[in-house]
């Protein structure tokens, strides 16, 4: 099985390829550079690095990386800097979502491929009836305002969710939704909720960058946990995290 992972520079992103590789899965990455990287990738034959800025690339060039993959996974995110949060490209996340299934609908795969986005915790699957606060609801229309890169969050889930949907005959998603990010080195118990079970902005959870990867990459490879969580927004926090 190969996936294209993008974001694979990043915190988690590190972690979701070192999970494929684990798993002995093939993975292309696009990484904007690959100074970040671990050396022993640099001379692994299962890990095919493509180094460009992934909106850069052309309509074409995106159809021939995804052609052939089962997966893709984006653990994209806006760096924590003024341009990152200000700066173009505003909607990375949800042009890059929707550039990749575009690419993967053309190449009109026999079997449906799975696309696992890095979603958050702030961001409410509106299939379901997830009660939030009054108060959160106040946080988050402030957070919109100040913090476009949470916008771009919602919309590339809202992609998914909504012009994806639950029938699509190339493209099957999940839209991971991890609580406060946490740096460990190993894999530690996790739990998996359809939906939030505490507040992500009152009262969040903890999870390990190690843990998500760890979650999207058993999804990648495990095609029952795969059919019980397609198509939703299941919300992941570390065990250890007191409830
Ligand atoms: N912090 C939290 O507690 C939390 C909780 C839930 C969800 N999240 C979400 O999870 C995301 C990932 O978290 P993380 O800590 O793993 O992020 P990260 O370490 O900042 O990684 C972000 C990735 O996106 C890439 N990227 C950023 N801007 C780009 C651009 N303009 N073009 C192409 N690639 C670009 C980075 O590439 P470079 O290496 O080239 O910069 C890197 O690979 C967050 O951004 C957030 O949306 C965060």
């Amino acid at each position: 099985m190969t996936t294209l992972v993008v974001g694979a520079s990043g915190a988690t992103g590190i972690k979701l390829v070192e999970q494929l590789l684990i798993r002995e899965q093939n993975v292309k990455i696009v990484v904007r550079s690959a100074k970040k990287l671990p050396e022993s990738w640099k001379n692994n034959e299962r890990l095919q690095i493509i180094t460009a800025s992934i909106l850069d690339l052309s309509d074409l060039e995106i159809a021939t990386y995804t052609q052939g993959c089962d997966a893709v996974a984006s653990c994209l995110g806006h760096n924590m800097n003024f341009k990152g949060i200000y700066g173009q490209p505003r909607k990375l996340v949800t042009d890059t979502t929707r550039r990749l299934c575009s690419a993967i609908k053309e190449n009109t795969a026999e079997n449906p491929v799975k696309y696992v986005l890095m979603n958050t915790t702030g961001n409410r699957n509106r299939d379901l009836e997830e009660p939030i606060s009054f108060a959160q609801k106040c946080v988050i229309g402030l957070i919109r305002i100040l913090l476009p890169p949470h916008v771009d969050n919602e919309k590339a889930a809202d992609y998914l969710r909504t012009e994806i949907g639950q029938d699509n005959q190339f493209i099957e998603w999940v839209a991971v939704r991890p609580d406060g990010l946490i740096n460990e080195d190993k894999v530690t118990d996790y739990t998996i909720q359809p939906s939030p079970t505490r507040s992500a902005i009152f009262d969040a959870g903890k999870i390990s960058r190690i843990n998500v990867g760890h979650f999207m990459a058993n999804l990648i490879c495990d095609d029952d946990l795969w059919n019980k969580w397609k198509g939703q927004m299941p919300v992941i926090y570390n065990q250890s995290t007191k409830n």
